[in-house]
């Protein structure tokens, strides 16, 4: 197998970086990438790839490009890419008018497969190598997602969405849903860099006896991931307790069931208490941060500090398409207006490293991606202003790497990646723009 050589300044973190402390912070601002056999072998300044022997005709040379680790999205649903940007609702009255009917034409399973091949090609054209997924309660749409990813060896997890009630009959499962997860878990968890995650979609739209047997899978198969939301709307808190008396709060309903270990990750969990934050912490769970849907659907303003001082494992998700983008850089300006809507400012190299290692570590996965590491599987992303943008000319004025990074997340969603590498292939390469207007038209 030949080495693969990319040059370009790289960066990439070993610890969350904040305002004062940058000691997690691996910055080259010229260095070779050299992937081996879908893994990274090492990055090295250039001066020492050549002492070491290195040869610049081998080199694909990216810069002034800035290399990163592929991003991870802890939170997005395959299904809604036709429903971001729908207008007017908030989350439980979105959920009946756009989601479900999105999700009712993925009883056609060639749509099931349409969807997950655009899907993943959005993805990669976004920067993301690893999503946390939501296909929908149609076995065949897991299985359309698994088999997409296989074929490109992308670091994927995703899972069957579980509803048995407060959803309309035909996206009901017919059962408790354990038969499906079970064979889809038999099929698909740890196949290649498949992993899958039980997913019950909220406790609303699940009985008892539903999330019983979720958390009967989870008891069985302990390294099994699980995805649901919580905790994002007060009208959906209010909805859920009445429908879980017995339960002291939100998490509880999760935890008494079997669904709170170190393998879950929780999307939104805007309005937890202390209590639930240390029950969550406790037990190493993650939470999915979706500031662009937490605004667009009017859910409230998470506590990205609170989190982080009370040692709760986050990174951050899409969640399209109550997200309005797919692009991590997108979600993470968004994250950062609502950080300053508590007064506080989320640092820039903070915002990227949530994006990377810190989502990775929430899957407990950052041995594995997230990082420039050597040993780490070469997912890549790429970013370069698009020549002519407004992106492009802000790069130009930026004096440090931060403030270059910066711009990446205001101004980089449309116009920044170009290109991501999924295990080392290069999977999606930014086309020149033909009508980019760059002058003013008289
Ligand atoms: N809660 C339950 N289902 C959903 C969903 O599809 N999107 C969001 N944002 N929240 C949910
Ligand atoms: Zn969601």
């Amino acid at each position: 197998m030949s080495l693969e050589h990319l040059r370009g300044a790289t960066l990439s973190f070993s610890a969350r970086p904040d305002d004062e402390n940058h000691h997690g912070v691996h910055y080259f601002d010229d260095a070779v990438v050299t992937i081996d056999d879908g893994l990274i072998r090492s990055v090295l300044r250039l001066d020492q790839f050549e002492r070491e022997g290195g040869r610049l005709e081998a080199v694909d040379d990216l810069r002034p490009g800035l290399i990163l680790p592929g991003l991870v999205d802890l939170h997005v649903h395959s299904s809604q890419l036709d429903i971001i940007a729908s207008y007017g609702r908030q989350l439980m009255d979105w959920l009946a008018d756009y989601a479900f009917p999105a999700e009712r034409a993925f009883a056609d399973e060639a749509h099931a497969i349409d969807v997950a091949e655009q899907f993943l090609a959005r993805l990669f054209e976004f920067g993301t190598t690893t999503a946390m997924t939501f296909t929908t309660v149609h076995a065949h749409a897991a299985d359309a997602f698994f088999r997409a990813a296989a074929r490109v060896d992308a670091r994927m997890l995703g899972g069957k969405v579980l509803m048995d009630r407060n959803a309309p009959g035909d996206l009901c499962d017919a059962d408790d849903g354990q038969a499906a997860t079970l064979a889809l878990i038999e099929r698909w968890h740890g196949s290649g860099r498949l992993d899958y995650a039980v997913t019950p979609r909220f406790a609303i739209t699940s009985s008892p006896a539903q999330l019983a047997a979720a958390g009967d899978v989870m008891a069985r198969h302990p390294d099994v991931y699980l995805q649901t939301h919580i905790s994002e709307h007060p009208e959906e808190i209010a909805a859920t307790l009445a429908l879980y008396p017995e339960a002291s709060d939100y998490l509880d309903v999760y935890a008494r069931h079997g669904l709170l270990t170190d393998k879950a990750i929780f999307a939104h969990g805007i309005h937890l208490s202390d209590a639930e934050l240390e029950r969550m912490r406790a037990a190493g769970a993650a939470v999915a941060f979706c500031p662009s849907s937490n605004l667009f659907l009017g859910s409230g303003l998470l506590d990205l500090e609170r989190l982080e001082e009370r040692g709760v494992l986050m990174g951050l998700g899409s969640d399209v398409g109550g997200g309005t983008h797919l692009s991590l850089l997108a979600t993470a300006a968004d994250g950062y207006k609502v950080a300053q809507m508590a007064g506080k400012s989320w640092h820039p190299l903070a915002a990227l490293d949530a994006i990377t290692r810190g989502g990775a570590d929430a899957l407990g996965l950052a041995d594995r991606i997230g990082t420039l590491a050597p040993g780490s599987e070469a997912d890549l992303v790429v970013l370069d202003a698009a020549p002519g943008t407004l992106l492009a000319q802000r790069i130009e004025a930026a004096t440090t790497v931060a403030e270059r990074v910066f711009a990446y997340i205001f101004l980089g969603a449309e116009h920044a990646v170009a290109r991501t590498y999924v295990a080392g292939v290069l999977r999606h390469r930014r086309q020149p723009a033909q009508d980019r207007p760059t002058e003013v038209v008289r």
